[in-house]
């Protein structure tokens, strides 16, 4: 593992979203009648005001979680970033992203599946209306943003093309184009970046399929045109620039797991309880916040997925 990978980087001033960007491009979701009216009307918090104690649930307003949190600014989300095919360098990504062709694009979608398809990305996002969902990421170095994506439930996907009743797992398989991607050059990885969920994991309504985040087209380096997003497993399970989604028996490979099994397991669940074999998990740094916040189970999403591991050991099932 590379060292940088786990670099800790000081909070910067561009790390607190300035109100004024966020109520515009509130305003760009309203246009784009994606938005509602009481979105314009919420004030977006300062991320340094944030106390670090454990959080509880709240009612829903626009631009925080279900916590009260504010959302990261899109400074941060867009400039610190995981993703090896580019760099293993957080801060280089964007820039290194910047030509990345994401047009033409097509996802196939096959395996245990009644109807395999290949979707054009366009198609796609016409026909699955882009709704945004306010969502933790929790990443298993440590730290964790606050992330408005626009997007929609996998599961729809999924029913289009009717999975069989043999089909246990959904694997994902991201783009590899050694020539725009320079990471990929290092023969270090498994490349490509693969992932893997449970099928009723994948059907889970918080599992989205995400093209967009703050209300704009998704930026190159957070993994356009299409990933995934999990938001109560470790930001890793979240694969970027999907091209492939197979449903199968067996539990896929995954990337991580591949280059360390030991230390990243398939389910890889956020649990503070059960450290990484190198670290604890039991708190995370918000960024846009200094200090530690106690990480929550599931990442705060137990009420909706904890039903989904009933009976199951979560030291043995990682
Ligand atoms: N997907 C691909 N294809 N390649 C990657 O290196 N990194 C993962 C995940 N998806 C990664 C990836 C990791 S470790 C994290 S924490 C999240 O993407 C980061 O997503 P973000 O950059 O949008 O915050």
């Amino acid at each position: 593992m590379e060292t940088s990978f786990w670099k800790s980087v000081p909070i910067r001033s561009s790390e607190i979203t300035p109100k004024s960007l966020y109520l515009r491009r509130r305003e760009f979701l309203k246009l784009g009648a994606l938005g509602t009216a009481a979105a314009l009307l919420a004030a977006c918090g300062n991320a340094e005001d944030a106390a670090p104690v454990t959080p509880s649930r709240q009612p829903l307003q626009s631009g925080q979680d279900e916590y009260g949190d504010p959302v990261t600014s899109y400074e941060a989300i867009t400039n610190y970033n995981n993703y090896y095919e580019f760099s293993t360098d957080k801060e280089a990504v964007a820039r290194l992203a910047e030509d990345f062709q994401t047009r033409p694009w097509t996802i196939e979608v096959s395996g245990l599946v009644a109807k395999p398809r290949v979707f054009d990305i366009d198609d796609l996002l016409k026909k699955f209306p882009q709704e945004e969902r306010i969502y933790r990421l929790r990443c298993v170095e440590g730290w964790s943003m606050v992330i408005p994506w626009l997007g929609f439930p996998l599961a729809k996907l999924l029913k289009e093309v009717e999975p069989l009743g043999s089909a246990r797992y959904v694997s994902f398989l991201s783009v590899s184009r050694p020539e725009e991607m320079l990471g990929i050059r290092s023969s270090f990885y498994p490349w490509p970046y693969r992932e893997g969920l449970r099928l009723d994991e994948a059907l889970h309504d918080l599992t989205i399929l995400a093209s967009g985040l703050y209300g704009e087209m998704l930026p190159n380096q957070n993994g356009a045109p299409l990933r995934l997003v999990v938001p109560w497993k470790y930001g890793f399970k979240s694969a970027k620039a999907i091209v492939k989604i197979e449903l199968t028996e067996q539990q896929p490979e995954t990337f991580w797991n591949l280059i360390a099994p030991d230390e990243y397991g398939f389910y890889s669940n956020v649990n503070p309880q059960k450290p990484h074999p190198r670290w604890s998990q039991a708190t995370e740094r918000r960024i846009g916040e200094s200090g530690r916040r106690p990480t929550l189970m599931f990442n705060g999403y137990a009420e909706e997925v904890a039903h989904l591991y009933e009976g199951m050991d979560l030291n043995k099932y990682y």
